[in-house]
Order: structure tokens, then C-alpha cells, then sequence
């Protein structure tokens, strides 16, 4: 039965001449069936060049739409419309575009973890893999607005040295990694190095050796000699690093709440069952109005351009 499914979803994929790309937080079977997988950035890149005529996305909205936002000509279908992200929901689009436009000589930086009504109201949009870089590419003296993830945000002015006036917003996940386990972790286990995504709150980002996306923290992870690593965000990477490097040992950080693993509860919603719907229905499909759509390219494109 597992087997049909699968073998469903090889079949309908060549009928629909599809691509399926994935992010590093989908569950191991999803993982396991992508064509290709990656970070933020990653997938926005190969969003732009593949030529499937459909990309099926198993990733949240905010990706889904970024994908379609930059190929207006192709079929955006993702598994579970309900897949969302806490980060993006705290940045509503009206009452986003009222803060900005109250700040007219700032410049908006907006992590792409956000709406397409957010995107429409950025400047340039960043992933964690180029932030920094593209703050470092703003004039000393620009006033920057970053937005929506605080803790990327306070990050980020730490590493820059810049002064960004932060939105208040935060990813649900990151944000309740717990210090406590990590202390107690890194005591039972001295010889192994933390690795972090800087959506974390800095009370995990300061016991951490390494930070970065989850490309940068599966890459650190693979070119590393040493052998034990503690993992400080959802755990899908680990299912990466465990096939990259089966010797060494991967431990997910807990939760202030006492959970052992800390899954996107968006993310986690797709299922190889919901890919084999979407394709055969050719629905949840992305929809975009051509306004709003060229509206958000903008801000991505110059992204796209300093990355
Ligand atoms: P990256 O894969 O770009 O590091 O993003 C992490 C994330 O939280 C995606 O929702
Ligand atoms: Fe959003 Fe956080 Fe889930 Fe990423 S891990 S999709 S930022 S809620």
C-alpha cells in the first residue's frame, strides 16, 4: 500500500512534468522523494531555473508563494494549504505597511519568512543565509528597518553593529528552545559543538559554535572532525546529516515545556498522501494577483541580485 504511493507519486509526477523541491524541515519521506532540497535561499535560486511546468512545494505558504511570485508561468501547488508560519503571521500585511509607511527614511529589510502583502511593502527581502550580507551592502549611515523575527533581527545587529528598529515577531519553534537542557547537554556531552539557526532566542545563540541556516549548519555538520553535535532547530536537518555522516551523532535540543523534539507543527503538516492529491488535483494551487505579484518581486529580485 506505502509502496503504491509512492509509485503513484513517481507516475504523476512525470505525467504532470513536475519538479518537487523541499525543505530541510519535511518529514524523511519527503525528504527522501525531492528533487531537490535547500534552505530559504536555496529554493527561491532553483525555483527561478528549474523547467518543470509544475513545482509541487512541501515547504510552508510564505516558500510556496515565493516560488510563484518568481515563476508567474508555472502551476505552484503545495501539499496542505493550512502549512503556515508563526514568524510570518506575526507581520499582518496592513498593519505592517502602517508601520513602514510611519517610517518613511527607513529602509525595510524583511527576512522572507513573510507574505506576500509583506514582500509588497519591503525594500529588499533576505533569507538567513544572505542577511548580513545584504546589510553590510547598505550605506553605514542607512536607516534600516528588519523585520519580522526579533531574534534574527537582534542577531544581526550584534554581528553588523548596525542599529535596526526591529518588528516584534518571532518563530514559534525557535523561540522555545531551552537553555536549561542545553547546559545541562553540553555537560553531559563536553565534547560536542552546538549548532544553531539564528531565528533562536540569544540565551541559546551564546552557547552555540556554530550559526547559520540549516545549509549552513548541515555543511558545518559535514565538514566538522569531530563527531557529536547538539542541534538547535527542527530537527528534519538531522535526517540530512544522519545520511551525510552515519558515524557521527546528531542530539535534538529540548523544549522549555520538556518535549524531546521541537517539529514545525506547519511544516509537518504535508504528507507523501497530500503530494499524491495535490498532483492529481493540481490543487491547493498558489494564486496571485498580477499587482501584488510584481509588487513582491521587486524587493526579492534585488535579493536575488546581492546573494
Ligand atoms: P532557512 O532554511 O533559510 O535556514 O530557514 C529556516 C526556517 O525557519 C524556514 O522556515
Ligand atoms: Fe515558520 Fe518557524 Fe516553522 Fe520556519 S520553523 S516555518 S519560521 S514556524
Amino acid at each position: 500500500m506505502i509502496s503504491d504511493t509512492f509509485s503513484r507519486l513517481e507516475k504523476l509526477k512525470k505525467e504532470r512534468n513536475a519538479v518537487i523541491l523541499a525543505h530541510y524541515y519535511q518529514d524523511p519521506d519527503i525528504q527522501d522523494v525531492a528533487d531537490f532540497m535547500g534552505d530559504s535561499l536555496a529554493l527561491a535560486q532553483y525555483a527561478v531555473k528549474t523547467d518543470a511546468d509544475v513545482i509541487l512545494f512541501c515547504g510552508v505558504h510564505f516558500m510556496c508563494e515565493t516560488a510563484k511570485i518568481l515563476n508567474p508561468d508555472k502551476r505552484v501547488i503545495l501539499p496542505d494549504m493550512d502549512a503556515g508560519c508563526s514568524l510570518a503571521d506575526s507581520a499582518p500585511h496592513q498593519k505592517f505597511k502602517a508601520w513602514v509607511d510611519s517610517h518613511p527614511d527607513y529602509t525595510v529589510i524583511t527576512y522572507i519568512n513573510c507574505s506576500a502583502g509583506v514582500k509588497a511593502a519591503s525594500d529588499i527581502i533576505c533569507t538567513s543565509s544572505n542577511a548580513e550580507k545584504i546589510i553590510n551592502s547598505l550605506p553605514e549611515d542607512e536607516k534600516i528597518i528588519f523585520a519580522p523575527d526579533k531574534y534574527l533581527g537582534a542577531y544581526l545587529q550584534k554581528k553588523t553593529g548596525r542599529d535596526l528598529l526591529l518588528w516584534d515577531g518571532s518563530c514559534q519553534v525557535h523561540e522555545i528552545f531551552s537553555e536549561r537542557e542545553l547546559i545541562r547537554l553540553k555537560t553531559r556531552h563536553p565534547e560536542a559543538l552546538v549548532l544553531a539557526h539564528p531565528e533562536c532566542d540569544e540565551n541559546i545563540l551564546r552557547h552555540s559554535d556554530h550559526i547559520g541556516s540549516t545549509t549552513s549548519i548541515i555543511k558545518f555538520a559535514h565538514d566538522s572532525n569531530l563527531e557529536k553535535f547538539i542541534i538547535a532547530t527542527e530537527p528534519g536537518v538531522i535526517h540530512q546529516m544522519e545520511k551525510e555522516n552515519p558515524h557521527k551523532t546528531f542530539i535534538p535540543l529540548p523544549t522549555n515545556d520538556g518535549c524531546a523534539c521541537n517539529e514545525c507543527p506547519h511544516m509537518r503538516l504535508n504528507t507523501i498522501e497530500k503530494m499524491v492529491v495535490a498532483l492529481e488535483t493540481m490543487s491547493p494551487e498558489i494564486i496571485l494577483s498580477e499587482e501584488l505579484r510584481l509588487q513582491a518581486l521587486a524587493p526579492l529580485e534585488r535579493m536575488l541580485a546581492l546573494s
